[in-house]
């Protein structure tokens, strides 16, 4: 296995086939399925997406059995006759690597490869991603086919770049628990502590006799009687992203080593889905590539509430925050590699897009920091498990509802140039997201309604209404560009993080969490200092009682300096003993009637706020503004509910991006006289947003 300290590569953009400027290729394109398509419409499919506007496919990404056809037999000729017929046209190419759909002959012979899931049940072959990460026969293999690819098409004309694999992890079963991972995860356990004496003392073995006297004795978190060590399920997850992380890193090194003109991402689906570490799975990959379906969203939200409406707030929002994270990971524009065209779905369709959406979305991805979109898919497919996605041309090949305005969006965004789409997205505001906290949280919520995904989005959609840019960052991260830092549900605390924290409040920051704060050390052991542990100088406060609330009723009362009706709180409550903190907040009922909900800690030149009451949206949102403001951060301008604000900027320029996610026409007041790029209308005072509206002009 190559380690992931030996893989150095070229920043993409890179110069490209045809030679135009490394900065200005643009990546507006299409996912497209030769493999699938009668190559007599090939020609026909690449000049049409070259008249679309097109500027490049993606291509392969499941084509195993067609390129192998047996072990170690390749077959390149039909991919080498589409990528002709698409340079022809013009059409780049970003080439898949297929190991996401090993063929039916690789299981028949190796069945071994396939992943084990949670319930300790092997996956079987016939759908897809099926494959355990750590087995090195699936790893060998992935690798030989990536390789003889990289080989075949490392000079090809209109070859620019690689997606390896296909959103990894993403599958019925996030993680694999086979015998093969349980030998990886006991390895990587040897390497990480050293010794067995060090790892049962870091557990915390003692408990229910786990001491291990073997590294092989180690289990994986499978169904026991009981739950399992949370130290161990904690590195069980971080043991998964290592080993999705370095089997991407295999087919990395061939790439780099193969084909150093060419950019290489991945494709995955960021918050507020858990999956593996993405920072990790990304780090060394030129540019973070998302994909994006806020339609096929709702329809998943339908089925897990089994509710008649889904809010657009809430999926915008989460949207929103998939977008701020995919920009964050590498602090640089991001792609979205498969951007919804229509109907989604397998079993079911999601709801068809309201005429406008599909070109908001693509907007609102590039108000994010996106730099290239590519439309999941071009035509829709006849057979196989996806019938029902749609994609550009229907199963008829006739024109979607949608074709015409991805066409027109296309267009406008092309006019919008490279100057705009590689523009930096400023941020005063960061939000802290921590797998860590994520896991640790999933196997111990302290109460059922409690999740880490849904406090970070409420807290992410709470913070956006302040209409200033947020970065959505890791817990180790450098603090000192920003002046607040939000941080909930901080469960999991290292010391090198609460050394950041502190350092960043000393320094004149504001640092804003909640309950639950610095409950857990790293290895998932509670603190043995009064709450909140690592931070309780810099909060000002001690925890005198965590409290879990059900069906009592619980409110409370804002001081002057956050003035406001009373909040409720919801579903837990921190009773905060301050000292030296200035109370905020008293919850009103109970018997905690009177005691301290919210605390602001003077820290040096900083401050720092512990928000102890799981507050109602209306009053979290106004809470976190109102600190927000008081942090000096500049807010972008005022605007409705349902209409995002954005800002692009390059040099001493910058762009205003308005987002209307509502079907009714909203008006904004707009900071300066300005023209609006995608219509060319001016635009002063109050400035009208048609339903699904979008508006882009500079400011200065
Ligand atoms: C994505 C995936 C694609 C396709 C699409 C529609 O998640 O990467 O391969 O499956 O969804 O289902």
């Amino acid at each position: 296995m190559v380690g992931a300290a030996a893989l150095r590569h070229p920043t993409w953009p890179l110069p490209n086939v045809n030679g135009d400027s490394a900065s200005s290729r643009l990546l507006l394109g299409v996912d497209y399925y030769p493999d699938q398509t009668p190559e007599a419409l090939w020609e026909e499919d690449s000049r049409m997406m070259a008249e679309f506007g097109f500027t490049n496919v993606r291509i392969a990404e499941f084509a195993w059995a067609l390129m192998e056809p047996s072990e170690g037999k390749f077959d390149f000729a039909w991919l080498r006759r589409a990528l002709q017929t698409l340079h022809k046209y013009n059409i780049a190419v970003v080439l898949g690597t297929p190991s996401a759909a090993p063929p039916p002959w690789l299981t028949a012979k190796y069945p071994e490869i396939v992943e084990v899931n949670a319930l300790g049940a092997p996956l079987h072959p016939g759908g897809r991603r099926f494959t355990c990460p750590t087995n090195k026969t699936y790893r060998r293999l992935s690798l030989a086919v990536a390789n003889e690819m990289a080989r075949a098409f490392m000079d090809a004309p209109g070859v620019i770049g690689w997606q390896i694999d296909n959103e990894l992890t993403l599958s019925s079963s996030p993680r694999c628990y086979c015998n093969y991972c349980r030998a990886g995860f006991q390895e990587w356990l040897r390497t990480k502590y050293g010794s067995l004496d060090n790892l049962n003392r870091t557990w915390g073995t003692v408990f229910w006799s786990q001491a291990y006297t073997d590294f092989s004795q180690i289990p994986v978190p499978l169904p026991s009687g009981g739950d399992p060590n949370p130290g161990l399920a904690l590195d069980y997850n971080r043991y998964q992203s290592y080993a999705n992380t370095s089997f991407l890193e295999e087919q990395l090194a061939v790439l780099r080593k193969t084909c150093p003109r060419h950019f290489v991402t991945t494709n995955n689906v960021g918050l507020p889905l858990d999956l593996i570490d993405l920072r990790s799975l990304y780090e060394k990959l030129d540019f973070v590539a998302f994909d994006n379906y806020p339609g096929f969203f709702e329809m998943l939200l339908h089925e897990q509430t089994k509710s008649g409406s889904v809010s657009w707030d809430y999926i915008y929002t989460a949207t929103a925050l998939g977008h701020d994270f995919a920009r964050s990971l590498h602090g640089k524009p991001f792609m979205i590699m498969e951007e919804q065209s229509g109907k989604a779905g397998q079993r079911t369709f999601s709801p068809q897009p309201d005429k406008g959406q599909l070109r908001l979305w693509t907007y609102q991805a590039i108000a994010h920091g996106a730099m290239g979109v590519n439309y999941f898919r071009w035509d829709t497919a006849n057979f196989g498990a996806e019938e029902y996605w749609h994609g550009i041309l229907n199963h008829d090949r006739s024109k979607s509802r949608g074709y015409d305005e991805i066409k027109q969006t296309v267009k406008e965004v092309k006019a919008l140039g490279p100057e705009v789409l590689n523009s930096t997205y400023p941020a005063e505001t960061a939000l802290v997201f921590d797998y860590d906290c994520d896991w640790a949280l999933q196997l111990q919520p302290g109460h059922q309604g409690l999740s880490y995904m849904t406090q970070i989005t409420s807290w992410y959609g709470s913070i956006a209404s302040s209409r200033s840019g947020i970065d959505v960052i890791a817990p180790g991260a450098d603090l000192a560009p920003y002046k607040i830092v939000f941080a909930p549900v901080v469960f999991v605390l290292s010391e090198a993080q609460a050394a950041r924290i502190k350092a960043f409040v000393q320094n004149g920051g504001m640092f804003v969490s909640n309950f639950r704060l610095g409950v857990k050390t790293e290895s998932s052991q509670m603190v043995r200092t009064p709450l909140p542990g690592l931070l309780r100088d810099v909060m000002g406060v001690t925890v005198e009682d965590y409290v879990p609330i059900y069906s009592a009723k619980h409110a409370v009362k804002f001081s002057a300096t956050l003035a406001g009706p009373d909040g409720e709180c919801g579903i837990w409550a921190d009773i905060l003993q301050p000292s030296g903190a200035e109370v905020l907040g008293t919850y009103t009922s109970g018997g905690y009637a009177g005691r301290a909900a919210i605390t602001m800690n003077s820290f040096d030149k900083g401050k720092a706020v512990y928000i102890g009451a799981d507050l109602d949206a209306a009053s979290l949102a106004r809470v976190l503004r109102s600190l927000s403001a008081s942090a000096g951060v500049k807010q972008l301008l005022e605007a409705p509910a349902g209409v995002e604000a954005t800002v692009r900027r390059s040099g001493g320029k910058q762009w205003i991006f308005l987002l209307n996610h509502t079907d009714t026409v909203q008006a904004v007041n707009i900071p300066g006289p300005s023209t609006d790029l995608l219509t060319g209308e001016w635009l002063t005072g109050t400035v009208r947003l048609s339903g699904y509206g979008v508006r882009v002009f500079e400011v200065s």
